[in-house]
């Protein structure tokens, strides 16, 4: 076969072709591709047709370093040099009952570490930052641009949702992935991920990259092929960039749904949180904090758990909140709830997080397309984690609802419980830097 790449003569078929014959495409045919998708003139059609060659034959580093830079400079790039001191940005690649940022973030801002993010709303049964935020009354996710930098620089805060024009190229083709059967490919998930990050303006990116039932990764060799990936997107940049594989099997912490889930972020702030959701907070805190100030692991650990018990980092937490104009007195879940029991005795070997996920949004608590409405105050707590013993009528979780029903045994389909209990998972699978 003989192509046609350069010059006036490229077409978007011959690109599709070469994909297809698994070649490498030079940074001018993804250039073509992807602007070509932007201004219109390369139809959905062709643009699905190149992602599903890209999900089966994937993409060289050089390919996937060029494509995300071709899409940051699809849109704006913050510029951040107004914010004095080191920025950090942190971002998961989703998971049910994962509120690691709302513990995070204020955590290292109440040690002076600057924290300016932009955050993306929950779609199908994963949650979004945004969402949890904006279930406090009255939480401002849209900022100016001159009021994000100064909150920064006052109080070492702000978290913000993506601003619009951030870059479109991949809001328009993720929006095509999700429903053409293309999400995953780990160069496609890479420079999605990265391109948002660098065009966010930080100096340092913690990326929590989950894997088990409840994530988008299932499997530990394509977390680490994926961190790979994004650590060298990151150093391509000269941003240091730092991967942690975690575990998402089950969910993370007790609570999923909104105001469910920044209630059990408070008592994490308050020193009070679940295993869990505490070992990945310190982790990714301490990584940072270490880095930063130039202390060892060990310390940084102490002065993070310190921060947490004397008060500190939920005082961050209010400070951070009421400067976007949340009223945390008026945080409320939904008065409307019952119980599901167990209906034998036995450990709890398994509860499946992408289920229950599925679950929370069925009641309300997510969406299945971005302009869905949802309900702050609904969704499900668990009563009980993996490893846990369980009586037959003892409780499994309680279901916070509204006016959406949900059915029972597909509740306790979520749950394997046996007379054995099996080995337990390993929570923090690596650190990739
Ligand atoms: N999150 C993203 O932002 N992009 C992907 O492709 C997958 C998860």
């Amino acid at each position: 076969m003989c192509y046609n790449y350069n010059g006036d003569g490229m077409t978007i078929l011959d690109i599709i072709d070469k994909k297809r014959l698994k070649g490498e495409l030079t940074r001018d045919e993804i250039e073509f591709a992807i602007n070509g998708y932007l201004n219109n003139s390369i139809k959905d059609y062709q643009m699905s047709s190149l992602l599903m060659a890209i999900v089966l034959n994937g993409m060289t580093d050089r390919e996937t370093v060029d494509l995300t830079d071709i899409m940051i400079k699809s849109g704006d790039i913050i510029d951040l040099s107004n914010v004095d001191g080191i920025i950090v940005d942190k971002h998961s690649t989703g998971g049910v009952g994962d509120k690691v940022t709302l513990v995070f973030a204020p955590l290292l801002a109440s040690l002076g570490i600057k924290i300016a993010k932009m955050s993306g709303k929950g779609l199908g049964h994963t949650g979004g930052t945004i969402d949890k935020l904006e279930s406090i009354e009255g939480f401002n996710t849209k900022l100016s641009k001159e009021d994000f930098v100064n909150q920064v620089n006052n109080i070492n805060i702000a978290l913000v949702s993506q601003s619009e024009n951030l870059v479109p190229a991949d809001k328009k083709i993720y929006s095509l992935r999700d429903v053409t059967g293309t999400v995953e490919s780990l160069p496609l998930i890479a420079s999605s991920v990265m391109s948002k990050k660098i065009a966010s303006g930080a100096d340092i990116i913690i990326i929590d990259v989950t894997v088990g039932t409840g994530a988008l990764i299932k499997n530990l060799d394509d977390a680490r092929e994926l961190s790979r990936l994004i650590v060298k997107i990151g150093k391509s940049y000269r941003k240091p960039t730092i991967c942690i594989i975690t575990n998402m099997d089950e969910p993370l912490g007790y609570a999923i749904g909104n105001a469910l889930e920044v209630k059990e972020a408070i008592e994490t702030l308050k020193g009070n949180g679940p295993s869990d959701l505490l070992e990945i907070v310190i982790t990714l805190c301490s990584i940072i904090l270490g880095a930063v100030k130039k202390i060892s692991n060990e310390e940084a650990k102490n002065i993070l758990f310190k921060q947490l018990n004397n008060g500190e980092a939920y005082k961050k937490f209010e400070e951070f909140v009421k400067a976007q104009g949340g009223d945390l007195k008026k945080l409320k879940v939904s008065g409307k709830f019952f119980s599901i029991k167990s209906d034998r005795n036995g450990y709890i070997n398994k509860i499946n997080a992408q289920k229950l996920g599925e679950i929370a949004k069925q009641i309300g608590a997510g969406r299945s397309e971005l302009n869905d409405s949802i309900d702050y105050d609904v969704g499900l707590v668990l009563s009980k984690k993996v490893g846990d013993y369980v009586e037959k009528e003892e409780e499994l979780l309680k279901v916070y609802l509204k006016n959406k029903d949900v059915s029972i045994n597909d509740l306790l389909e979520c749950y394997e419980i046996d007379d054995e209990l099996k080995p337990m998972p390993k929570l923090i699978f690596d650190v990739i830097k």
